[in-house]
């Protein structure tokens, strides 16, 4: 990940711009001062650099909960601060090179509001889950040009690699997003998908709850899928190939194909790999039966309180709720220089949980970068936090 070294950190006046990128305000972690979150704005993205003590080195990074996609976007503003605070830069791995061609517009890179506003609804769509090194992903799309695709991964580099390769191809029918498919289900239309790739998974034999597949995904993909839709599963585990069949056969039963060593048009990295080894590959294809209703969910993410205390905070900091839909964490809090305060949040569902922040200046509270997404587990957790600020 892009970071400098730097000699020292100096805070600059805030709020304040420098060329094209603008920074609104400086937090200080409460307790231990080690940490410096600088909000910052680039090319419409909000996120925070941070800055980290360690001994007597300073190291000037992004934020992993807020770090935005492409790297170039990190890269940029981590030397535009260093330049407008005027500090020297010791060591880095950040290159001044300008900012890759095919990431400077690329229209398919989606965020997840896109889909959550404006889901695109008017052809056939199919969902690859972790399409790794997009090979899969990219053979379907250039194959059924009348097919969207949409291509969900949550490691960064393996995005940038499919972006490059949906320029050079010209490729218009294929959006990608860095987002976890478990939660991204839940904000998909229902009967609308026709297919959903699932194509060698993480195995997780020792966290098997951080496994794509489980009850949760497969009650969201049946209810996303239309009459006769399918959730396609090749995996080289065997022990994730049982989990599956388990999984498909309870709570609800559902019907589902089983294939072994099965060839398939294109062969993955993995696919490679697992056949030179001569591996078993399995493939569990479900096949959805009957259409389901519409989902509807009731909330809004608004703090009721436009008063919030500021002696609220050590009252409601580095606390964990539990509940039967899931939990928040007030993991870390920090002091806004200039007044108000922040806390680093993980809310909502267990297997999934979300990473954002809560500002609250001027008694008045919102959620950084971005709302949480919209899921039932993320609303009930906004419900228990919105309590907690009336104190
Ligand atoms: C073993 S690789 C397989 C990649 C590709 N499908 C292939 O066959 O070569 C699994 C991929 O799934 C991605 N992944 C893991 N969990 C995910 C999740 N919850 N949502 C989206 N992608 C995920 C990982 O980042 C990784 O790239």
């Amino acid at each position: 990940m892009p970071h400098l070294h730097i000699n020292s950190f100096n805070p600059i006046i805030v709020p304040v711009s420098a060329g094209d990128v603008s920074f609104d305000f400086i937090a200080t972690s409460r307790g231990d001062g080690k940490e410096s979150l600088i909000a910052t704005r680039y090319k419409n993205r909000d996120f925070f650099l941070l800055h980290k003590k360690s001994g007597d080195k300073n190291l000037l990074k992004s934020d992993k909960i807020t770090r935005p996609s492409p790297n170039f976007l990190v890269k940029h503003a981590l030397l535009a601060y260093a330049n407008a605070s005027g500090c020297t830069i010791v060591d880095s791995n950040v290159d001044t090179a300008g900012e890759n061609a095919h990431l400077k517009t690329h229209d398919a890179l989606k965020s997840v509001d896109f889909f959550v506003d404006n889901f695109p609804l008017n052809r056939e769509i199919r969902l690859e889950v972790g399409f790794g090194s997009a090979r899969h992903l990219l053979h379907q799309a250039a194959n059924n040009p009348d097919v969207l695709f949409i291509g969900l991964e949550i490691h960064k580099p393996s995005i940038e690699q499919a972006l490059k390769q949906i320029t050079i191809q010209n490729l218009t029918n294929l959006m990608v997003l860095d987002y976890d498919a478990r939660l991204f289900l839940e904000f998909v239309p229902s009967n609308i998908l026709s297919l959903i790739y699932v194509h060698f998974p993480v195995p997780w034999d020792k966290k098997p709850h951080r496994r794509v597949i489980g009850d949760a995904f497969v009650n969201e993909a049946i209810r996303a899928l239309g009459v006769g839709g399918r959730l396609e599963l090749r995996t080289d585990s065997e022990n994730y190939y049982r989990f599956a069949l388990e999984t498909y056969s309870h709570p609800i039963k559902v019907d589902f194909e089983v294939r072994k060593n099965q060839e398939i048009a294109i062969v993955s990295k993995y696919e490679d790999r697992w056949k030179k080894m001569e591996k078993n590959i399995y493939d569990v294809t479900l096949i959805n039966h009957e259409a389901s209703e519409e989902k509807k969910l009731e909330g809004e993410f608004v703090f009721t309180n436009s008063n919030i205390s500021d002696a609220i905070l050590p009252k409601i900091e580095r606390q964990t709720h539990r509940r039967d839909w899931g939990f928040l964490n007030t993991e870390a809090s920090f002091d806004i220089d200039g007044g108000g305060w922040m806390i680093r949040l993980a809310m909502g569902s267990f297997d999934r949980p979300e990473h954002l922040y809560l500002i609250v200046k001027n008694g008045v509270g919102h959620y950084f970068p971005t709302l949480p997404v919209r899921s039932s587990a993320n609303l009930s957790a906004h419900t228990l936090l919105n309590e907690l600020l009336h104190g």
